[in-house]
């Protein structure tokens, strides 16, 4: 690939930007420094650029915090959009939201440019569970509690996967589930008389939500932790 098109894909600099820093001579490849932006390197190529090492990585991902009201989206008239709160640092052509919140749901939100993982993560065949806390506007019976966890029937006839329910304090329910049909929660709920008030996705996977991230705030997810993703 050209240099000048792998700089750029990383995101913290355009193609305008690397040029002119070669040009300033402050682009070095293996060692040399380079004159020419159309320089061919690949992925193992060591890059410096202003003496700072220059790590190229194919992919990113990306923890999220979502807070209420904000959507989904690539992009939205009307609403801010989970790519609206990835800091400049971590933006990229090509990163969208793997799985939906809804506007008013909070919690972890995955944002990649890695279609086939956001695909694997995504797929009820992968069996990625999603874990979530729902605070409930009634009490939550045994019985609703074992309905939900054979895999209840929604209204509009779909059969939910079994899915596992930790009771917390109050009205609060720790909830785990292996496909994101749309509204799928407060649907599952809905269908045994209950309503969500509030809804947080705690983890993806085995990862869990930082929880030192506060709401609105992004980081980068590390290699060792996608891992804990899909396995
Ligand atoms: N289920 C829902 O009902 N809403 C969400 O945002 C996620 C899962």
């Amino acid at each position: 690939m050209r240099l000048d098109r792998l700089i750029a894909s990383q995101g913290q600099y355009s193609r305008n930007d690397v040029k002119k820093l070669i040009r300033q001579g402050l682009v070095v490849v293996n060692g040399e420094t380079v004159k020419d932006s159309d320089l061919q390197v690949d992925c193992k190529s060591e890059i410096s650029i202003c003496g700072k090492p220059f790590k190229y990585k194919e992919h990113i991902y990306i923890m999220l915090n979502k807070p209420q009201g904000v959507v989904s989206a690539t992009d939205d008239r009307t609403h801010k959009t989970v790519l609206d709160l990835v800091p400049d640092e971590l933006k990229r052509d090509g990163l969208f939201p793997a799985g939906r919140l809804d506007a008013d749901t909070t919690g972890f939100v995955l944002i990649t440019d890695d279609g086939d993982f956001a695909h694997k993560m995504l797929s009820p065949k992968s069996h990625v569970s999603k874990t979530y806390i729902a605070t409930l506007a009634d009490p939550l019976s045994d019985e609703d509690i074992k309905i939900l966890e054979q895999g209840i029937t929604l209204k509009d006839g779909y059969e939910c996967l079994p899915a596992t329910i930790n009771r917390l304090e109050k009205n609060n329910f720790e909830i785990i589930i292996c496909e994101g049909k749309y509204h799928q929660i407060k649907r599952m709920f809905g269908a045994v008389g209950n309503k969500v008030l509030a809804l947080k996705r705690t983890k993806i996977g085995g990862l869990p939500l930082d929880i030192d991230l506060k709401e609105g705030f992004c980081r980068e997810i590390t290699q060792e932790e996608l891992g804990e993703i899909t396995t």
